[in-house]
């Protein structure tokens, strides 16, 4: 049994999602088994430390991952953290397969007694002054939590967790601009409960700020030196803002989720699995013509590709305003795949350009002479050129987008013939 939280409310699914006791304890002794294994493959003076979500408890039943970090000393450089990990690895676990992965900072993952690992290489510190590399305050937020989540708390993480998984807004990475594992537990930590933090959210007007360990309780605009609609100052690092990766957007998606638990008290959103790219076309098929765009999937780490993909789809939709353009949405998983929703298919054969006001003559008449092949009318007292429109059908209009993009410098500037542009009449096919 795993204690309650919210007053019973949601009792049923945290049966299901919460780990009890047995599962925290089998969870923390597989951890501790590897941990033993690299201890003895380490150099002296180095540290092996559990950090991430099964140290601190608040990991969803069955998202067991573990998030081991190797704790350097600062005298060793930043370009042998590589080759160190990959030495140690290989002697803990000889002939075990592993990936080394590299975002911003090298780290192996591998399987293990069925377990995903990801081994972290970092540098022991003793607060955030002094920081070398990104992932060094990942040691000091585990500390923090395990001294200021209480058990109900946790409890309390752990259904936050699963709402924003069900809803896509579980995860930092720029593909998602969501909630952290992390941010979610200063949430609960800074409204107290889970019930106290739908409350509190669904009455925010950006920008929202916490700052939970009074940081910066003698200034007076604090909020000035940080960007973005929510703001929660990291207790163990005054200068970052653990809220930065969120969009507005999603900002925007959580406040209404918020209003929807307190008026639904239905447990089984919690259990939703997040609508797929094909459930979304279908959804968005309703009301709207959609184009689909498939390319190659250039290899590169998601963190580069998401963030071209998302440039991308704000500049295309941009460019085709006029055709009353949605939201896009974009998948990775067969190749790049987008969906553009519009409400319109095909414009008239002209369009209207709005000149100057007619008595501003010195740029009326620059402005008949810029549009002489055009028709030039006046209207409510301002000169109008009507003029043959380049790109009547949306088709012609995404075309002439990819074939200029494919001058760009992004990874997904691919010659045109490589990108396939088509009307979706039926999502099933998908
Ligand atoms: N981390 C990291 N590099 C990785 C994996 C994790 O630096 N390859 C760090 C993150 O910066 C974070 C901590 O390890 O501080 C845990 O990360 P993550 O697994 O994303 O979050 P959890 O709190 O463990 O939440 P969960 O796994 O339940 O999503
Ligand atoms: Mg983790």
């Amino acid at each position: 049994m795993v204690s309650k939280s919210c007053e019973g409310m949601f009792d049923d699914v945290i049966d299901q999602i919460v780990p009890d006791d047995s599962e925290l304890r089998k969870e923390r002794s597989i951890a501790e088994s590897i941990i033993e294994s690299i201890r003895k493959a380490v150099p002296h003076g180095c540290e092996v430390v559990l950090v991430g979500s099964v140290a601190k408890g608040t990991f969803l039943k069955g998202s067991n991952d573990l998030d081991i970090f190797i704790l350097f000393d600062r005298k060793i450089g930043k370009d042998c953290l590589k080759s160190s990990i990959i030495r140690i690895m290989e002697k803990a676990f000889p002939g075990k397969g592993y990936q080394l992965n590299y975002a911003e900072h090298p780290y192996l993952r591998f399987h293990c007694l069925g377990r995903k690992v990801d081994l972290v290489p970092a540098y022991r510190i003793a607060n955030a002054e002094y920081i070398a590399s990104s992932v060094d305050r990942s040691v000091l937020h585990t500390g923090y939590v395990l001294e200021n989540l209480s058990e109900e708390q946790r409890v309390d993480v752990i259904l936050l967790k699963s709402l924003l998984k069900a809803y896509s807004l579980y995860g930092a990475e720029i593909k998602i601009q969501g909630f952290s594992g992390y941010l979610c537990e200063l949430l609960i930590i800074s409204c107290r409960t889970f019930q106290g933090l739908m409350h509190r959210a669904s009455i925010w007007k950006e920008p929202v700020f916490f700052d939970p360990a009074d940081h910066y309780k003698d200034e007076n605009q604090p909020l000035d030196r940080f960007k973005g609609p929510l703001i929660i100052i990291d207790p163990t690092d005054r200068k970052r803002n653990v809220a930065a990766a969120l969009s507005r957007e999603n900002f925007k998606k959580f406040v209404r989720i918020s209003r929807f638990i307190l008026k639904n008290k239905d447990s089984r959103t919690f259990l939703r699995k997040p609508k797929t790219f094909r459930q979304k076309v279908s959804s968005a098929k309703r009301r709207n013509i959609i184009y689909l765009i498939t390319m190659p999937r250039p290899d590169v780490v998601d963190d580069v590709l998401w963030g071209q993909i998302h440039k991308l789809m704000s500049q295309l939709r941009s460019e085709l305003s006029d055709f009353q353009p949605g939201k896009l949405f974009a998948d990775d998983l067969q190749g790049i795949r987008i969906a553009v929703p519009l409400k319109k298919d095909i414009l008239q054969d002209t369009e209207e350009i709005e000149g100057p006001p007619l008595y501003m003559t010195e740029h009326v008449s620059k402005f008949r002479d810029a549009h002489r092949s055009a028709g030039l009318f006046e209207r409510d007292g301002r000169l109008i050129a009507l003029r043959k429109r380049k790109n009547k059908t949306a088709h012609s209009a995404i075309e002439l987008f990819f074939s200029r993009y494919s001058e760009k410098d992004s990874h997904l500037s691919y010659p045109i013939e490589r990108i396939d542009i088509r009307c979706l009449d039926d999502p099933s096919v998908l």
